[in-house]
């Protein structure tokens, strides 16, 4: 029953797996797939009718002086219940009679055009003619360069190469990506795809890549935002509150998520809120799980209310299968439902209309001039290439460098070891959801630029089971000026269906990392390669490892940029997106327990930089630089005074302790008219050293003292900025008080708290309070 309920919601609704399966055909309209010569890149081409034995002009859906509404109605009239049905499962058959192709729904775009989708019939290949894709570092990578522009020019670029795909028949215009999911455990197997822990965060790189990928040059708004047109659909996945994917037994297709209306809003809703609304993204996939017993993907409150109702997708949605009957169900069995009176035909209607109108702004029926040149030689481009490796560089994350002993000096360094299971990655650099990459330079590849290189494994593989090739390891440091000890874990590890069971460095790996520093003639460089965090606290706190870079999974051109910062040719200024959390953490807690905050009644620590307050390994936006930098905070409106009328009520906020509580703890943010404005500061920010270099500026939100339902700390804004030695910038922030200071009360109250808040730079390089009162009428 739940398979119909959510068809009530007049959604749409197609079928995903997730597992790769090979088996290319033609994508692009193609009306014989037998016949590959005749490739046409729109369905109303009057020789494409032609060759149906059609006319053109019989069919008013292809008259482009008529609105798509009207045009997507005459399309869904001409259809019979039976061709309707046709075309609400991933692989919409078309309909031939009225000219209508066959189009494949299911592509993927997480950090590069990727392979990976349907397995009888994908819309995305590659073959000779396209031989591979520009594959970009994993998400988790890019998002710890924190640079926005990045974000975006990376999702321009992936959907030049997919436009250039499709206009060879290689590739659909919808993309099942990016993955939004808030990291809420440090055992997700999926964080690699993800941006991190923090719902702000996240949500600030959906909206970006989302816009890389979706607009057109001189489209990025328009009154009719259903008109809008787009260059290729992206999906932000998997809505809401996934992340628990296969743990002890736990499985995502079956698991019920227990989640506060707190939790849900202030963070599981909260990236795909912004994705919709500030992203305008095409697409939003419903998830496996179910949430308070009801499935995701039939949830009418979350999505019809929700996502269709406030937050106004101008889209599609799209259902992960598992928890439904994958294959052909809907296909086979929808029409038999509506004449069971089951659903409604006019639902089926809805959910095409939907579907048809993101296919006429994404050009397919009609063409789509601008990007009509795209070919061949704009997918792995020097420039796409370059751009990756430029995207690798930024997302390496310096998290140890004693007494200074990085950038290593070239000059110095004639040979270097470099050793590890991961010191000639190449497939493990790309993660998943990957497609076939243009070419790999292996951290072997990078190094062997700046010096000799004594290369051995240490371990036959990441599990590293066991001792035998630590020795060659330990011969190659003994001999060589450094040593760089590459090592983490990879897709056999954490993994989309492999959540991790502990935090720690499998097999022995420990062991070759100490045993490696410990005989080693030069300075010994830890390198990680891994999405989720590692308990490296013996190598942070060894005299004998000088310096810890955390790699992420960099993309095709990995080595290089790891080459690039530990010789110094990049200076880092990478920041962990997600805390680095002791191995004991996972004891403290089980998986499925969803709440953020500490469970004071069964002892749980709270979850994220947000609300867990222990020790660490690395904090979240931990991360280095070769240089230093200084702030000062050169302007900032110290207080907020709201007079408040008659009709806005006070409301109350749990404190710990009642003598801090103000007399009008707090309003409802939506009872106040707050300016996109009314925060506004300017910090400036000194490069003190000797090199130029990149910084973070990370802006928290510190509550008022008290609130007892406040996060520890929440990020409000962030800014990249490049510095030259001994320069200097003024950076400034205009931030909106009621989303920058709101708190969601556990009623599921979005409120502004009054009292002395505070906003602080970094890790407390700079702070100032600002004072919000309330001044009762
Ligand atoms: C394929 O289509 C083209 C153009 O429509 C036609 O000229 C050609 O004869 C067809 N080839 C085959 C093998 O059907
Ligand atoms: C951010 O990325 C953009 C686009 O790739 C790049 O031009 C810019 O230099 C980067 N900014 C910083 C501060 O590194
Ligand atoms: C590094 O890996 C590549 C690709 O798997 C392989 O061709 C090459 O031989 C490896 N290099 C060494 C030195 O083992
Ligand atoms: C240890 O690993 C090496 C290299 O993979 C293998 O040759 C050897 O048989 C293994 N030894 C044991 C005891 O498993
Ligand atoms: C750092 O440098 C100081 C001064 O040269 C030295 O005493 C200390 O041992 C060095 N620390 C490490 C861990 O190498
Ligand atoms: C840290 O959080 C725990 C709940 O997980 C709480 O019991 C404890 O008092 C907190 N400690 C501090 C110093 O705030
Ligand atoms: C806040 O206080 C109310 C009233 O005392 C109580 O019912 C509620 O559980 C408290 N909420 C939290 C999150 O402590």
């Amino acid at each position: 029953m739940a398979k119909f309920y959510f068809l009530l919601c007049s959604i749409l609704v197609l079928f995903a797996i997730s597992e790769a399966r090979n088996a290319p055909s033609i994508a692009t309209i193609n009306d014989s797939p037998s016949n590959l010569t005749k490739i046409y890149t729109k369905i109303c081409d009057p020789q494409r009718f032609n060759d149906l034995g059609l006319d053109m002009d019989d069919f008013s859906y292809c008259d482009s002086s008529l609105s798509y509404g009207v045009r997507v109605k005459d399309l869904i009239d001409r259809m019979t219940l039976t061709e309707k049905v046709q075309q609400i499962g991933d692989t919409a058959y078309g309909v031939p009679r009225i000219g209508l192709a066959k189009y494949e729904w299911w592509s993927e775009a997480l950090h590069g055009v990727s392979n990976v989708g349907q397995w009888n019939s994908k819309a995305t290949f590659f073959d000779d003619i396209v031989p591979g894709a520009t594959s970009f570092p994993c998400p988790i990578t890019t998002t710890a360069s924190f640079n926005q522009t990045l974000w975006k020019t990376i999702g321009q670029a992936v959907s030049n190469e997919a436009r250039a795909m499709y206009n060879l028949g290689h590739a659909g215009l919808t993309f099942w990506s990016p993955n939004i999911n808030v990291v809420r455990d440090p055992r997700w197997g999926r964080t690699i795809e993800t941006p991190g822990e923090d719902p702000f965060v996240v949500g600030t790189y959906a909206a970006n890549y989302v816009r890389g990928l979706q607009d057109v040059e001189g489209h990025e708004s328009t009154d009719d935002p259903n008109s809008r047109p787009i260059k290729v659909a992206a999906c932000c996945k998997h809505y809401a509150a996934y992340d628990v994917d296969s743990w002890l037994g736990v499985d995502r297709t079956s698991y019920d998520a227990l989640v506060t209306e707190q939790d849900m809003l202030e963070t599981f809703q909260k990236p795909f809120e912004m994705c919709v609304k500030e992203g305008d993204v095409m697409s939003v996939m419903c998830s496996y799980n179910n949430i308070n017993g009801i499935p995701a993907c039939a949830d009418r409150k979350l999505l019809k209310d929700t996502l269709r109702g406030e937050w106004d997708l101008h889209g599609y949605i799209v259902s992960d299968c598992l928890d439904l009957d994958c294959g052909n169900y809907f296909t086979n069995y929808a029409d038999k439902a509506v004449i069971q009176g089951k659903i409604s035909e006019k639902d089926i209607d809805e959910a095409l209309k939907n579907l048809y109108i993101v296919l006429m702004r994404l050009g397919f029926f009609d063409g789509s001039s601008k990007y009509e040149s795209l070919g061949k030689q704009d997918v792995c481009s020097d420039e796409n290439i370059e751009l990756a490796t430029q995207a690798a560089r930024e997302g390496m994350v310096l998290l140890k460098n004693i007494n200074g002993t990085l950038p290593l000096n070239a000059e110095e360094i004639k040979t270097i070891a470099v050793v590890g299971p991961h010191a000639n990655a190449t497939t493990a650099m790309i993660g998943n959801y990957a497609g076939i990459p243009c070419k790999y330079t292996s951290p072997l590849d990078g190094f062997s630029k700046y010096a000799e290189v004594k290369y051995a494994t240490g371990c036959a593989d990441v599990m590293c089971k066991n001792a035998s090739l630590i020795f060659p390891a330990m011969q190659a440091a003994k001999n060589a000026h450094a040593t760089v000890i590459v090592a983490g874990i990879d897709l056999s590890i954490e993994a989309e269906s492999r959540d991790r069971i502990d935090l720690l460095l499998p097999g022995y790996q420990a062991q070759l990392i100490t045993q490696v520093a410990q005989v080693a003639k030069g300075p010994v460089i830890l390198v990680i390669m891994s999405g989720g965090g590692v308990d490296i606290s013996f190598a942070r706190d060894s005299d004998n490892v000088k310096g810890i870079v955390w790699a992420g999974y960099p993309g095709e051109e990995g080595g290089r940029a790891i080459a690039d910062v530990i010789f110094g040719k990049h200076n880092p200024g990478g920041r962990l997106p997600l805390t680095w959390h002791e191995g004991s953490y996972v004891d403290m807690l089980p998986m499925t327990s969803m709440s953020l905050r500490p469970v004071d009644s069964l002892g749980y620590p709270g979850r994220t930089y947000k609300f867990f307050n222990g020790s660490t390994v690395f904090p979240f936006g931990s991360g280095l630089s070769y240089t230093t930098f200084a702030y000062s905070l050169t302007s900032a409106d110290k207080n907020l005074n709201i007079q408040l009328n008659k009709f806005q009520h006070c409301r109350d906020l749990n404190y710990t302790d009642d003598t801090f509580k103000p007399p009008c703890p707090a309003i409802l943010t939506s009872d106040l008219q707050c300016d996109d404005n009314n925060l506004v500061f300017e910090v400036k920010v000194s490069n003190t050293g000797t090199v130029d270099g990149s910084e973070v500026v990370m802006v928290y939100w510190v509550p008022p003292k008290g609130i007892v339902e406040g996060p520890i700390k929440q990020v409000i804004g962030f800014q990249k900025v490049f510095l030259p030695a001994g320069g200097s910038q003024k950076v400034k922030f205009q931030l909106n008080a009621c989303k920058s200071f709101g708190l969601v009360n556990y009623r599921g109250y979005h409120l502004l708290p009054s009292g002395g808040h505070s906003i602080m730079i970094g890790d407390n390089l700079l702070s100032f309070a600002v004072g919000v009162k309330f001044q009762l009428a």
